[in-house]
């Protein structure tokens, strides 16, 4: 047996614990900052017929190490032999108090388990590299990212949804068994996203967060022991792909994200968005992402030059900053039946190009966007015409249509290539600032007959999807850009990265958007939340709200317009604008506070707060009401705030009442329903 060593990797607030036993790695410590903490040790095991690494609490576990227990890792070989046992290679380690690194090497295998946090917040990004120094190829079943070790006995959340209702909060307690959710679909997808909290309450208590960063096929597999161990999570790569390494060859796992909290799910919260803020946004500062106007509810398929541009004045009358032109522009579009994969401007729609638009766009003061779904084809298109094999298939098997389109192969180099070029021309060719990149069904039959390595299709398709974004990011740095995917079926932290703003939904009704932006909100950032005033229903909740509900909705994430604004009279122009104006001075604050959601958006009143932010000094209330034919003279409204800071006293702007941190979270503020029946926005500001 090697000699033990312990390892504290320090976040903001917390301090994370592992020391190396045998060829493992075991968990110490997870927790608020503490002085000493022994080593996790034998007689910390419960009593089992098991190996001594079955009922360790491993950082991240190989089957043949395991025989019992969950496995991160599994290896297959020719010969049969499954698994690894792993020696540690002592002169290799890295350690600091921030990152960590440790390589293990097994009979022809090498592992290395990195750990990487920062003083600045209290992530911990923790990933795997596998690589095969043997003379055979060997296949990984399921090559996951981490395991993590949760000691806490307590109701696991997590986000759920389909088409048009994503991002639905859900709980469960997990009695001993297995929970996993995941996709399958080749990319994130609207089904779960890859994230879960452990905790009990709001704002107390311990309470733990893991995400994965990673937007192809996923599994987060969730394991409650029946002897003793701490909750395990373990989210990654999807585990029904296979993974093949040749002799030379290195798998490198996407990154998982853990972070603790010592005030409750609240705190989990907080720490995801001080995390975003600092490490995912492309820039430390914040940066507010354009007001969009996007013509898609306006017109879909059947747009013209003059009938945008009517829009676009409009738009700019209301003082937004960008004009979106959305699907319908290209070759043969007249509906989602054909055009899909030809990217230059239909002729008979654009007889001189799209650079007309963007010109008048520009001359209206605008900036000009596009919207493109370049992992998309129809069937009925050139490209495919051209292309028959370029798209996913199972050898001779019928292509499964979706939305009348198939995906094209982008883990074919061919694939990847085009694309690129195809994005280059078209962004240097028209003056577009802003692209839409949507894709709206999943892979079926991925991977490509007779090639060995397409079993890993969702892997090969992901990075090459994410080297494309970071090079239009490097080549084209002014060109904001917003990931969608059939509304939000491709959002976490990895989109975050590599996108500016996402749409997480084509649910665009304003009370059942504002479920989907509770739900989005409690592990993603208000930053990137865009959302539109549209004037439709919802596909849920059809009650009537006012045009003020629908903009304040849109105004707790990025703001942008959607509405058919050809039906607007000068009414709603000029509220439009004053609302837009109101939204462009409270978005410091609701773009860098922290956010605190106070109830359930389906309850008579919910609340969403933004306090304490690093760049503005206010605290802002966006007050919902379910029901706006209320009678309120038997009742006054309060809403309790949690976030104002202690010993600052603050006035509200919209009644003049005073208060301080201990009043608004047990007295309440007064909500007049000033703005409007059925919606209000306080603003509080210091007084001194
Ligand atoms: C799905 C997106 O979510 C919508 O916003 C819109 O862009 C359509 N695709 C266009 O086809």
């Amino acid at each position: 047996m090697t000699t033990r060593q312990q390892f504290r990797l320090e976040t903001a607030s917390t301090h994370y614990v592992v020391s190396t036993v045998d060829g493992s790695v075991v968990l110490d410590y997870w927790g608020p900052r503490t002085s000493a903490v022994p080593m996790w040790s034998e007689s910390d095991r419960v009593i089992s017929l098991a190996t001594q690494d079955d009922l360790r609490p491993l950082e991240f576990a190989t089957q043949g190490q395991r025989h019992t227990a969950f496995s991160e890792l599994r290896i297959e070989r020719p010969t049969g032999i499954t698994g690894a046992r792993w020696s540690l290679r002592e002169d290799r380690t890295e350690a600091t108090p921030h990152a960590l690194t440790l390589e293990f090497h097994g009979e022809d295998m090498e592992l290395s388990l990195m750990w990487r946090t920062s003083p600045d917040h209290d992530v911990i990004r923790r990933w795997v590299r596998v690589t095969n120094s043997g003379s055979d190829a060997v296949f990984l079943p399921r090559a996951l990212s981490a395991g993590w070790n949760v000691g806490l006995q307590a109701p696991i959340r997590y986000l759920s949804g389909s088409w048009g209702r994503e991002f639905q909060s859900q709980q469960l307690t997990l009695p001993p068994g297995e929970f996993t959710i995941g996709a399958r679909h080749g990319v994130t997808s609207a089904n779960f996203s890859p994230v879960v909290h452990v905790g009990h309450a709001s704002d107390t208590g311990s309470a733990y967060g893991v995400a994965l960063a990673w937007s192809g096929s996923w599994v987060t597999h969730v394991v409650s022991s029946t002897v003793g161990l701490p909750l395990r999570i373990s989210p990654g790569f999807s585990d029904e792909s296979v993974v093949t390494l040749r002799p030379g060859e290195t798998y490198t796992a996407p990154e998982s994200l853990g972070t603790y909290s010592g005030n409750g799910l609240n705190g989990v919260t907080d720490s995801w968005h001080a995390y975003q803020a600092l490490e995912v946004s492309r820039s430390r500062a914040p940066v507010h992402r354009p007001i969009v106007y996007n013509s898609w509810y306006a017109t879909t398929f059947d747009v013209s030059v003059q009938q945008q541009l009517t829009l676009a004045a409009r738009a700019a009358e209301l003082g937004v900053d960008t004009f979106v032109l959305d699907d319908g522009w290209f070759r043969g579009r007249t509906t989602d039946t054909a055009g899909l994969g030809d990217w230059e401007a239909d002729p008979i729609k654009f007889p001189d190009g799209l650079g007309q638009l963007a010109e008048g766009v520009k001359s209206l003061g605008l900036d000009f966007g596009l919207w493109i779904e370049p992992e998309c084809v129809n069937p009925d298109s050139d490209l495919y015409r051209a292309h028959p094999d370029w798209v996913y298939r199972a050898g001779p098997r019928p292509l499964e249509l979706i939305r009348n389109q198939y995906v094209l192969d982008l883990g074919r180099d061919d694939v990847k290539q085009w694309m690129l070029d195809t994005l280059r021309q078209l962004l240097s060719t028209v003056a577009i600032s802003y692209l839409k990149w949507d894709m709206n069904r999943p892979v079926t039959d991925g991977g490509r007959p007779g090639d060995p390595l397409s079993r890993q299709w969702s892997l090969q398709h992901t990075r090459n999807l994410y080297e494309i974004w970071a090079t239009l990011r490097e080549e084209f740095p002014g060109v904001v850009v917003e990931g969608c995917a059939a509304g939000g079926s491709r959002i976490d932290n990895a989109v975050l990265a590599l996108t500016d703003v996402v749409w997480p939904s084509d649910e665009v009704g304003p009370r059942d958007r504002l479920e989907i932006q509770h739900g989005f909100l409690s592990a993603y950032p208000s930053w990137t939340m865009s959302s539109w005033v549209c004037d439709v229903d919802g596909l849920d909740d059809r009650r009537p709200v006012s045009f003020e509900y629908r903009f304040a909705v849109a105004m707790s994430g990025v703001l942008g317009i959607g509405a058919d604004l050809s039906e607007w009279g000068p009414t709603e122009i000029k509220r439009g604008a004053e609302l837009i104006r109101r939204y462009r001075d409270l978005r410091p604050i609701i773009h860098t506070g922290i956010v605190r959601r106070h109830g359930d958006p389906r309850e008579p009143l919910y609340c969403l707060e933004f306090g304490q932010g690093h760049a503005d000094d206010r605290t802002v209330a966006f007050v919902f009401d379910t029901d706006r034919d209320r009678n309120r003279d038997r009742t006054a409204p309060r809403v309790l705030l949690t976030t104002l800071r202690p010993g600052v006293t603050y006035r509200v702007e919209e009644t003049g009442e005073e208060t301080d941190r201990a009043s608004a979270a047990t007295r309440g503020v007064r909500v007049p329903f000033g703005l409007a029946v059925d919606v209000d926005i306080l603003t509080l500001v210091p007084t001194a």
